[in-house]
């Protein structure tokens, strides 16, 4: 049977360039995409910009660019950036796209015809860091965005169009205690239903041309412009072809990631949305915490600890950025990074414990048998034992794993990597090599190490694909068994190594 899975990103704002948060989470969709596509499922993976609103017509103006221009710019340099982290996205998404933008006001209309939209005035403040209406208890004692605190709210008197939130309040609550994995992990689902634990504001859902022209227009009044979030969250259907009847059972697997900066538009206003106009909601909000810099400190240009992901890939590649932000994200609280960080986690994890132990065992293997790879004799206890590990080590990448399982399923990893280190070292095939009457020892100590290396490989061509199908290029690794598991004795003895070629080198 196949299963089918779709996994979406936020779409990002354009109004700088992709940063380290955007990578991070088109990373870790791209790893649960190959981890359910090792499984045998289908798959079908978004990410992309949200290419409307006021924030990111300010930064065109800022520019001096014409919009369409600024737009194309940006979207080139973020779809480039995930192309050069090996996002293997199925739609990359852009909200100027005609499809999209006349899916939403489908949408829209359909609500409308509800009756679940009306026209008010509205006074109020305005942030346009979160493109959100706030009210005086969501700002700090100085009236700032909390989460904006460098860029002013606005005072705002509109007329604009609004979409009742209040009748659905109750029936997404029970929707949550019906649905435990609805949002995960359970501290985010606790805070969602403190978000939905008193009377809910009727969402703004448009802006006055006069203020904003980016964006959609809406179908029952041209005056108005769609709130760029009401527009965003819609990619997520408008994607898989909605409202053809197509997207149905890509939708009823589908699995959002999103950071927990935007945990109310996804567990509040979207589900309303959807509710409103009379569709399922998607299966899964998996969230994650944030990315700051070393001693805990937001990062930022003025500090200098930025980590820039095309920095990082220049000096270290790829794979090292990805191994760290797999590695080391925290589930409970955020979690630091640097490019120092990142250095060391490559030198001392990728570099000498699975690229050392790599090359070592496979030089020493073409050295000494001939440019091969020597078959095995008989187990020892110590050859089962170390087997048996990389099983349990890496049979986790062999099931469906959640956004939240990732850095425990790579510490597995190293913690296995170390166990063939030693194992390696104590068998010490440099010494079993020297007597005839250790010689067949010596092979089957090579053989356990490489065939051990190789389904730790193909576990990592999960996470850190380019790397991993490298090694198992050096091996002579046959494909990979699909559905994946962890399987020995794959690699054929006395059969040819490739070029064996250091992994990670070693930086500064
Ligand atoms: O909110 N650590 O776009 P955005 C980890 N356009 N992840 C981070 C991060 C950090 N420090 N900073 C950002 C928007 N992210 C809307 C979304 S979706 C329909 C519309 C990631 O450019 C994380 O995924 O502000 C976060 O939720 C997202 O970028 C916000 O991106
Ligand atoms: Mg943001």
């Amino acid at each position: 049977m196949s299963m089918k899975s779709y996994i979406t990103t936020p779409i990002y704002y354009v109004n700088g360039s992709p940063h380290i948060g955007h990578a991070f989470t088109s990373i870790m969709a791209d790893i649960l995409k190959r981890n359910r596509m090792a499984l045998g499922h289908e798959l079908k993976l978004s990410t992309g910009v949200d290419e409307h609103g006021q924030k990111n017509q300010e930064a065109a103006a800022d520019l001096g660019m014409p919009i369409d221009d600024f737009l194309a710019m940006r979207c080139k340099e973020f779809q480039g950036v995930f192309d050069k982290l090996d996002v293997a996205y199925d739609y990359f998404v852009r909200t100027s796209r005609e499809g999209h933008k006349q899916a939403v006001a489908g949408m829209e209309q359909s609500i409308f015809d509800r009756d679940l939209i009306i026209k008010k005035n509205y006074t109020g403040t305005y942030c346009k860091g979160c493109e959100e209406f706030k009210k005086d208890s969501d700002l700090t004692e100085e009236g700032q965005c909390p989460l904006h605190p460098t860029m002013k709210v606005e005072q705002t008197d509109e007329t604009n169009y609004f979409l009742k939130m209040e009748p659905f309040r109750e029936r997404l609550l029970q929707h949550i205690a019906d649905n435990p994995d609805f949002v995960q992990p359970e501290a985010f689902r606790n805070e969602l239903k403190q978000m939905l634990s008193e009377p809910l504001d009727d969402l703004c859902i448009s802006r006055p041309k006069t203020r904003v022209t980016l964006g959609v227009e809406l179908p029952f009044d041209t005056d108005f412009v769609t709130y760029v979030w009401f527009d965003a969250l819609a990619n997520y259907l408008t994607n898989i072809d909605w409202p053809d009847e197509s997207y149905a059972p890509w939708w009823a697997e589908c699995e959002h990631l999103i950071g927990k900066d935007i945990l109310k538009p996804h567990g509040v206003y979207w589900p309303i949305m959807l509710m409103a106009a009379g569709l399922p909601l998607p299966k899964k909000l998996s969230v994650h915490s944030h990315w700051v810099g070393a001693g805990g400190m937001k990062m930022s240009k003025s500090i200098g600890n930025v980590v820039d992901p095309m920095e990082v890939i220049a000096e270290l590649g790829v794979d090292a950025l990805r191994w760290y932000l797999a590695r080391h994200m925290r589930a409970d609280s955020d979690s630091q990074i640097s490019v120092d960080f990142i250095k060391q986690t490559y030198n001392t994890e990728l570099g000498n414990k699975i690229g050392n132990l790599l090359s070592r065992a496979a030089k020493f293997s073409k050295a000494r048998f001939d440019g091969k790879l020597p078959a095995p004799g008989a187990l020892t206890e110590a050859d089962e034992a170390i087997r048996k590990s990389v099983i349990a080590a890496t049979e986790g990448l062999g099931g469906w794993i959640s956004l939240a399982e990732i850095p425990a399923r790579m510490q597995s990893i190293i913690t296995v990597a170390d166990e063939m280190n030693n194992y390696f070292a104590e068998q010490a095939p440099w010494e079993l090599i020297k007597n005839d009457d250790t010689r067949e020892r010596c092979q089957t100590v090579i053989y356990v190490t490489l065939d051990c290396l190789r389904v730790v490989m193909e576990a990592l061509t999960q996470v850190i694909p380019g790397s991993a199908g490298r090694a198992l290029t050096m091996l002579n690794a046959p494909d990979a068994v699909h559905p994946w598991k962890p399987e020995l004795d794959r690699l054929q003895g006395d059969s040819d190594l490739g070029d064996i070629e250091t992994l990670f080198p070693r930086v500064q």
